[in-house]
């Protein structure tokens, strides 16, 4: 089925009796999946190397679902030489939208095997893998059909890239790499995807999708890699015409400075903030506040790590009690169990989350203090840290993990004022019932995407275009989600003609 308009596909309403029975049987299956090696891909070959990257449960012990194959620079660069003679750039906009589009169905069908295998390699819960995977699909018919009225514009000639590598990352391990996947392949591009090498098994997943869907093989590729060296022959290959990269701060700054020539379009960081004032509904302020700060365990870049509450607020007792008793509510364990809301975290080993634990700060107090609820310290519940200031380590570090921080401010102008101070502006939240406050927000916000009284995560496409200002962004504005993202990845030219 092709469309020809765009809808949303709606998630999973998991509290139906027969989607609770579909639930258990993805937990069945994808809790105890037989290992599977995954062969490195190049063109129609497929070779199992001998350097393998194990994926190990981290709720399971000795449970690995995974083995994932690696390439070396040889291989790497056979991949490339493939890329660059992809006919894929000749196909018709017709023809990508129509295997696109089967792409999306054939995601929409396998649905639940997608959700198993974000749970197993990234411990993803199944209700944050399913929006995942509604997301996935929409990019696949989104992308296409935008791509087909930019090709009706009067007077310029659009033209693919080349090939383009998609750096990705492990948190959304499924919808932002398919997002830039799409995207690429929509305007007639090839694309190397290097997706991060923790949640690498869940691309290969899609990939398959998308092959048997049509895209043919040379014109989408997956590759991981054995450390940087390697990473830098697909960064830096005259090849790559443009990267698209979801990531780090640190790792976009490094590519841009590494490679001048290469244009990037990088979706990095996000120290997020939602401001509750006095005339905000405060029963509605924590929820949303807490389901954007603890979902995913806080391992979303558009994650709200840093609450300013307007001081009459955060000095009543009530708020206090009311924030512990909703984030605390939050079940926190393996993804196989359907109560838990907030699973493992990807990393045991996060410097910025220990040194947060171990260093509290003078004049701070924890609301709820650290946890870990299991020996490899995966599981954290979640945290909140009272009282910071600008200056304190967590009120301007992403932590990325299930971690809040709470300050009080004076007035909405000056929770404003500390947020504007922030390097980041990717997300930000506004609990606020009154209009001029909504307006003097709206207004003076620096950050990309603002929520007024829902929550901060969860951007949908085409209707809450994604992505952030300052240094939450490299290469300019650009949007995922949003009707110009395909035409950032082709060439767009003058056709000659005189109007
Ligand atoms: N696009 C994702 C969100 O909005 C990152 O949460």
């Amino acid at each position: 089925e092709v469309f020809d308009t765009f809808r949303n596909e709606p998630d999973t309403d998991f509290d139906l009796k027969a989607n609770k029975a579909w639930a258990e049987a993805i937990i069945e299956k994808w809790s105890k999946k037989p290992l599977e090696i995954i062969p490195l891909q190049i063109g129609d070959e497929q070779i199992v190397t001998e350097k393998r990257i194990k994926y190990e449960d981290r709720c399971q012990d000795g449970y690995i679902p995974y083995e994932m194959s690696t390439a070396d620079a040889a291989q790497m660069q056979r991949m490339l030489d493939m890329s660059e003679k992809s006919s894929w750039r000749d196909t018709a906009i017709e023809e990508r939208i129509e295997i696109l589009h089967k792409a999306g169905n054939l995601m929409a069908d396998n649905r639940g095997d997608l959700i198993g295998v974000m749970a197993a390699v990234t411990s993803k819960t199944l209700t944050e893998g399913d929006v995942e995977v509604s997301e996935a699909i929409d990019f696949c018919r989104f992308y296409p059909l935008t791509m087909r009225d930019l090709l009706k514009e009067k007077g310029v000639k659009i033209t693919p890239k080349g090939s383009i590598l998609v750096i990705s990352p492990w948190n959304f391990p499924l919808a932002i790499p398919v997002g830039g996947v799409v995207a690429a392949l929509a305007g007639g591009n090839s694309v190397i995807l290097k997706p991060a090498t923790v949640s690498a098994p869940v691309m290969w997943e899609a990939c398959k999708l998308l092959w048997e869907a049509g895209v043919p093989r040379d014109a989408l590729q997956i590759v991981i890699t054995n450390g940087r060296e390697p990473l830098n022959l697909l960064t830096k290959s005259p090849i790559i015409k443009h990267i698209i990269l979801t990531g780090g701060t640190d790792t976009a700054q490094r590519i841009a400075v590494g490679n001048p020539r290469v244009p990037l379009s990088a979706e990095t960081g996000g120290k997020n903030a939602i401001i509750i004032t006095s005339k905000g509904d405060r029963d509605k302020a924590i929820m949303n506040a807490v389901a954007s700060a603890f979902g995913n365990a806080g391992q979303k870049c558009s994650a709200c790590s840093l609450l300013l509450v307007e001081k009459s607020v955060f000095d009543d007792p009530s708020f206090r009690s009311k924030m512990v008793d909703c984030a605390s509510s939050y079940h926190t364990g393996s993804p196989w169990d359907m109560t838990n809301t907030v699973g493992p975290m990807i990393t045991n080993d996060n410097d910025k989350l220990i040194n947060a634990i171990l260093n509290k700060e003078e004049g701070t107090e924890w609301l709820i203090p650290p946890v870990f609820l299991d020996q490899k310290k995966y599981i954290l519940r979640p945290t909140i840290l009272w009282g910071a200031k600008p200056h304190n380590y967590t009120f301007h570090t992403e932590l990325f993990a299930p971690f809040l921080t709470v300050g009080s401010v004076d007035s909405l102008e000056q929770a404003i004022e500390f947020v504007n101070n922030l390097d980041y502006g990717l997300t930000s939240g506004l609990q606020s019932l009154d209009e001029a406050e909504i307006a003097l927000w709206k207004e003076t916000l620096e950050a990309g995407n603002l929520y007024i009284n829902r929550g901060i995560t969860g951007a949908i496409v085409n209707r809450q275009p994604f992505g952030g200002m300052k240094l939450s962004a490299f290469g300019g504005g650009i949007k995922a989600g949003g009707i110009n993202y395909v035409s950032c990845f082709t060439n767009v030219a003058n056709n000659g003609e005189l109007a």
